[in-house]
């Protein structure tokens, strides 16, 4: 009898609603303000977060109920209560985005359409990608509280060509674009082009090592005595055509590439597994890369893609999001802003 009460709490306990693994909670907790008060004590010394305030309190309240609600409902994802429950929406968003992309085709208009698109004869697409399982792509980052989303989206297309064209897996230096491609668009931690980033790379010599020119969080003044060793160089940048699901995947079959979606629903932030299937908005501020592509044996579509939210967000750093809707952007925006970065496999490296 006494076993038997043990192993019912044991499984109550283990009935958790949150999902695992990362910060848990009982639907008890729920039911009160101390219950909530408690969860919230919880929650901050799980993601050591120090401050605590009444109106972080009641933001966290409403991201609680919002990560509940979505849970129990019979989506094909599973939110959690991330490093961003206390934060609202657009606390979110203008601390961990700022790709200035969709914000910069605004005033241009749109691109032209006849330009050149190496992938356009690719035939024989594989059903399915994943650059991980081709040494391909570098362990999840964090740009942290720093709006450098488009300098992490771009180093990991270079990173991945990179390594597909000479067979080394380098982390390259997210800081060295931050500080020093700031000549145009691109403010460093206020917000950039990773499209820019490519070009920027391609005549400025290459992209230095990771090592060699560390991630600080802040943009800081350009040291360009470090110019000139342990780079990867490029030959410069192409778009995937703007809206075409088809020509996205055509060009992730042959290598990571960066996008720019939208990151500002809520499901999105607090993302925790499955396939993300929306409702999504269409305003283009995040940037991440898409490295695979794959579906469920449900036959769900998703893309593979790496965000740079430390592995703690999403899936182990990555979110899979439905592909095959929403056409012709896609879901979140997806296929509107997607640049290639281009590397011959004779065009060699500095130092490496
Ligand atoms: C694709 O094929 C057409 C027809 O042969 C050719 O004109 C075009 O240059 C090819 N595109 C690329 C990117 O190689
Ligand atoms: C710039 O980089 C060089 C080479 O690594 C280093 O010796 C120097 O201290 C750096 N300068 C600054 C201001 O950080």
């Amino acid at each position: 009898m006494k076993i038997n009460k043990f192993l019912l709490l044991a499984l109550s306990l283990a009935f958790i609603l949150g999902v695992a693994k990362s910060f848990n909670y009982h639907e008890k907790e729920l039911e009160s303000e101390e219950g909530l008060q408690g969860m919230y004590d919880r929650w901050r010394s799980h993601h050591k977060v120090e401050h605590k305030s009444q109106e972080r309190f009641n933001v966290f309240k409403t991201n609680v109920q919002h990560v509940h609600t979505t849970n129990k409902m019979n989506k094909p994802y599973k939110l959690k209560l991330n490093i961003f429950a206390d934060l609202t929406n657009q606390e979110r968003i203008s601390k961990y985005s700022d790709s200035k992309i969709g914000h910069n085709y605004a005033l241009k208009g749109p691109r032209k359409t006849n330009l050149r698109f190496i992938y356009e004869n690719a035939t024989d697409i594989p059903p399915r990608m994943d650059w991980r399982c081709h040494n391909a792509v570098t362990p999840v980052k964090n740009q942290g509280q720093c709006g450098s989303c488009w300098a992490f989206g771009a180093v990991a297309a270079v990173e991945g060509i990179n390594a597909i064209r000479t067979g080394q897996l380098v982390a390259l230096s997210e800081q060295q674009l931050v500080d020093c491609d700031n000549k145009g668009i691109s403010q460093g931690c206020s917000g950039g082009l990773q499209c820019e980033a490519f070009k920027w790379i391609a005549d400025n010599g290459g992209l230095l090592t990771e090592e060699w020119y560390p991630y600080t969080m802040k943009t800081e003044e350009c040291n360009r005595s470090k110019f000139g060793h342990h780079s990867v160089t490029l030959d410069g940048m192409e778009y995937v055509p703007e809206n075409d699901e088809e020509a996205l995947l055509k060009a992730v079959a042959h290598q990571p590439i960066v996008i720019s979606m939208d990151p500002s629903h809520p499901d999105f932030g607090f993302y925790s597994e499955g396939v993300l299937t929306g409702p999504c908005g269409v305003n283009t501020m995040h940037a991440m890369t898409i490295v695979g592509y794959d579906e469920t044996p449900e036959g769900l579509k998703y893309w593979i893609v790496k965000n740079s939210w430390g592995g703690g967000w999403g899936d182990k750093g990555y979110i899979n999001m439905q592909r095959g809707v929403d056409p012709p952007h896609g879901l979140c925006a997806i296929n509107t802003h997607c640049t290639i970065p281009l590397k011959s496999i004779e065009t060699r490296n500095i130092e490496l």
